[in-house]
């Protein structure tokens, strides 16, 4: 009988690896998360061939926004799905998960390359942002076009604590943000893309991108919302809006105080 070969440390399948693997610990963690950064990982892939990179180094940054939030996966749910502002003490609870991620990245054998834009996403360009308030061109090439991905969805997501951005203000919000928070040449590319692009908004993955496949799944909610959830899982809509439609759900249901935990058939 055939034996699969473990990969090679160092490897590019490796990398996959290790993050698919990782991105299953988020899914079961947090759903929101979890749908959160695979959407970041298609727009930072989309931004980035937009900019003219490789659709190899496309696919490597696609694989550190399945992970880039990975750190949250240890922060605490009150603190996580919180409606209200938070305090100093828990904003700076939050701010610890690019550091945590990347260092579980690092203990896991993920490159250093992706390690560090994972570590820098919440960097800003003028050097507000956090963990090293790093500005400009030594923030990681990787972790500026994250960034802009990530506010996007962020911006354009419904949460527990709020509803979902139009799209048109979310790209006024990018457009002000320029060379404050974003760096000016990702925020050209963006809003080319969103120009050009009547699809870089929708949470429809690149079937080509490699985003994890996972197995079937079977959604065990508890809480008040158990049975809403249930039948969002069954409905099985159309892979286009089945992200949109679990995110609402799981909003919903974290909402009104409910658990959720996906498990694999
Ligand atoms: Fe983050």
């Amino acid at each position: 009988m055939a034996t699969v070969q473990p990969a090679v440390q160092g490897t590019r399948r490796f990398t996959q690896q290790i993050v698919y693997d990782l991105a299953r610990s988020i899914r079961e963690r947090d759903v929101i998360t979890y749908e959160h950064s695979r959407r970041v990982a298609v727009y930072a892939y989309r931004i980035a061939r937009q900019l003219g990179w490789s659709r190899r180094a496309g696919r490597d940054l696609a694989l550190a926004g399945l992970v880039h939030d990975l750190g949250k996966t240890w922060v605490q749910n009150a603190i996580l799905h919180k409606e209200s502002a938070l305090s100093s003490d828990e904003r700076h609870a939050m701010q610890q998960h690019p550091r945590v991620g990347a260092r579980f990245l690092q203990i896991y054998g993920a490159p250093s390359s992706l390690v560090e834009v994972v570590l820098h996403h919440h960097e800003a360009f003028n050097g507000s942002g956090y963990p090293d308030h790093l500005a400009g061109a030594d923030i990681p090439r990787g972790s500026r076009v994250l960034t802009v991905a990530d506010v996007c969805d962020a911006l354009t997501s419904e949460r527990p604590y709020k509803a979902a951005m139009e799209r048109e203000t979310m790209r006024q919000r990018i457009e002000a943000g320029c060379g404050v928070h974003f760096d000016p040449v990702v925020v050209a590319a963006f809003l080319e893309l969103l120009e050009s692009d009547p699809d870089s908004g929708a949470h429809s993955p690149p079937s080509h991108l490699g985003t994890p496949r996972l197995p079937r799944r079977v959604v065990v909610a508890r809480g008040p919302s158990a049975p809403l959830l249930r039948r969002a899982a069954v409905a099985l809509p159309s892979a286009r809006s089945l992200a949109a439609r679990e995110n609402h759900v799981a909003a919903a249901v974290l909402k009104r105080g409910g658990s959720l935990r996906y498990d694999t058939a």
